[in-house]
Parts: C-alpha cells; structure tokens; sequence
C-alpha cells in the first residue's frame, strides 16, 4: 500500500534524527492485523528506543520507526487472526522491536490489540495501551494485588501512574501516592487517599509501610523502594536491567516490570474504559507534521497535563 508516511529514523541518537518520511506498508503475517491509524499517543518509550538505549533488542537495522500506543480501523488480516476483522475499530500496541504507531498505518500482532468500546472516542483508546499494560504488569500479574492492600504509587499523576492508580482502585486496594503540588487535587479525584508533593517530601519520612510500592515514575532506588514495604510486600520497578532481574531472583520483594501486551489485558482494559472506569487525560492532540516538535518538546521536559496525541487524518 504505497502513500504512507511514517516518523522513523535511519541512525539511533537525538531528536535531530527523526523524519515524517514514506514507506510501505507490509502484508500482515501469520497472527498479524494491518492497522490504518487514527491517532498515535506519544510515550517516553519512543525516545528511550530512538536513542539506542535498547538497541541490544532493537537492533541494527534502518529506517526504524517510532511509537507503540495507537487506535485506528483494521485494514486486512493475516492468518490465523480469530478475535478481529476488517473495518473493526480497535486500540493497542505496536511490536516493541518494530514500533510504528507514529505513522499512518502499521502491522502488529493480534494478541496486542482490542476492539474499542462504542462509548470511548478513538482519540481515548490511543492514549490506553503502554500506561494500562504496564500497571497491569505491575500490580496484578507481578504484585498479584488483592482487595483492601495498600499501594504506594510513586509518580501516581503520570500515565502509567494514574493507570496504575485506576487499575489498583478497579480491585479494591487503598491507594496512597506522590506527585508534584500542580496534580494533587487530580490525583485526589482518581482515589488516591494520601498525596505526598515529591518535590517537597522526603519518602524515607513516611511512616506507613505498604504491601506494593510502584516506582511509576521510575525515579526510586530499590532501596527507598523496599524500605517502605511491610513484611510480603512487592517493589515494582519499571528501570529493570539485567542486574536488577538477578537480583530479583534472590531478593523475592523487587519485581522488575517490562511492559507486555496481551490480549486478556487490553480487553479488559477495554471494558473498564467503556464503563468510564479508566481513561488517561488528553493534553495536546498536534498533526503529523507537527509531531516531531511535539515529540522533542515533551523530551527536553515539556508538560502537557495529558497524554501527547497526533492525528493521522
Ligand atoms: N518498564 C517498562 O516497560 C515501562 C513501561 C512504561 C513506562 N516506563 C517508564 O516509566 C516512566 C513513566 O512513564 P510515563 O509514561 O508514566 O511518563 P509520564 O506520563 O511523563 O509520567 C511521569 C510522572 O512522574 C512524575 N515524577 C517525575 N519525577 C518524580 C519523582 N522524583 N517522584 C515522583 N514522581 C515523579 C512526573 O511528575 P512531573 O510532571 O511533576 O515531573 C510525571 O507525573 C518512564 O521512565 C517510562 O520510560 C517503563
């Protein structure tokens, strides 16, 4: 399918790598669904990828292209495909190793996408799939999270910490968490019960201790992650390194979180956006030939308040 365009980059480094630039779109394989994009949500993933910092997965090989969180209108199956057809409306992720929701259209695995709810704009669904995979990871597959716990979540005004927020109150845990003074009162709003301003506290002085701390900013030590845990608590870190996982094997409290799609997941992630249960705020929304500058802005520290969204149409 010729004119297509896409965010790739033929070298791994800075924002100056990136170009909006054409490619074909390949026929979906086994277990695979081409995706016409309606709107792509940015994630700090994309420029960690872009700079290299995963090339060891990545690879060598060039162009690459960018972006995982996407929602859009299937446009052909591979064999194999059960769960979707074509003109369905889904949401989901793209391969971490090929990326390509930044772009009009990509091929992902079936496994990573779900239908998307009548009641949830496309514009919602695309921001839905790193932040709610990832706290699903987290608190209920590596934690498993149970009614009435007491969850920390470092970072809880962020993507994947007001996912992990919602996801911990759809399960009936009790949710306490830090962010900056500016996001208090939306915290709040989410459920979260005590607010701790970051920038102002120092963690070490909290003296309750928890059954899950999540480090969804990814600004913790293990450390300070553990110390705040009561006996059988869990530190979820979404920093892992190969060290960490090692370590992970003798110290049974820290659990390195990778984010990993599946379909169970999104469905049910799914379902609670249809139900008005979970959704992750909307910042700016800015078209593709604006995406590079929005991209390089949210890199160099930008806030937005929401997610960073492009439109592809
Ligand atoms: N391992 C994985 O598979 C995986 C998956 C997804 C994400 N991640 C990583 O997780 C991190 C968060 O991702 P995101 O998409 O949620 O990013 P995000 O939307 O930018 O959220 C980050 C949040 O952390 C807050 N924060 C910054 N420094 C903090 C501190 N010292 N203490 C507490 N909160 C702090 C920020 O607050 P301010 O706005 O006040 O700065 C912001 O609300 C990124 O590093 C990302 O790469 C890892």
């Amino acid at each position: 399918m010729p004119g297509f365009q896409r965010i790739q980059y033929n070298r791994y480094g800075g924002p100056e790598v990136m170009r909006v630039e054409d490619f074909e779109l390949p026929a979906p394989g086994n277990g695979e669904v081409a995706v016409r994009v309606k709107f792509a949500a940015i994630n700090p993933i994309d420029w960690k990828l872009r700079d290299g910092q995963m090339k060891i997965v990545t690879g060598r090989a060039f162009p690459r292209a960018m972006g995982m969180d996407f929602s859009g209108i299937v446009t052909a199956v591979g064999n194999g495909v059960t769960r979707l057809k074509v003109g369905d409306a889904v949401f989901g992720l793209a391969r971490f190793k090929d990326s390509g929701a930044l772009g009009h259209a990509l091929v992902t695995k079936e496994a990573f996408l779900a239908k998307k709810p009548d009641s949830v704009s496309f514009e919602e669904a695309a921001c839905l799939g790193t932040p709610g995979v990832t706290a699903w990871n987290g608190l209920i597959d590596k934690a498993k999270l149970q009614a009435n716990q007491h969850v920390f979540i470092n970072g809880c005004a962020g993507a994947v910490g007001e996912a992990a927020v919602q996801i911990a109150r759809l399960f009936g845990a009790v949710v306490s968490g830090s962010c900056s003074a500016r996001d208090m009162e939306r915290a709040r709003s989410l459920g979260v019960q005590t607010v701790h301003d970051y920038r102002t506290m120092d963690l070490s002085t909290i003296a309750t201790r928890f059954d899950v701390v999540f480090d969804t900013a990814a600004t913790m030590t293990m450390s300070a992650g553990t110390a705040m845990l009561r006996r059988g608590g869990v530190y979820l870190d979404l920093n892992p390194s190969p060290g960490k996982f090692i370590r992970a094997i003798v110290d049974r409290r820290l659990k390195p979180v990778i984010g990993s799609p599946r379909a169970d997941i999104l469905e049910k992630l799914a379902a609670a956006a249809g139900e008005r249960k979970f959704r992750i705020p909307i910042g700016e929304i800015v078209a593709l030939n604006a995406a590079i500058q929005l991209i390089t802005e949210l890199e160099e520290g930008h806030k937005l308040g929401g997610k960073g969204l492009v439109a592809m149409e």
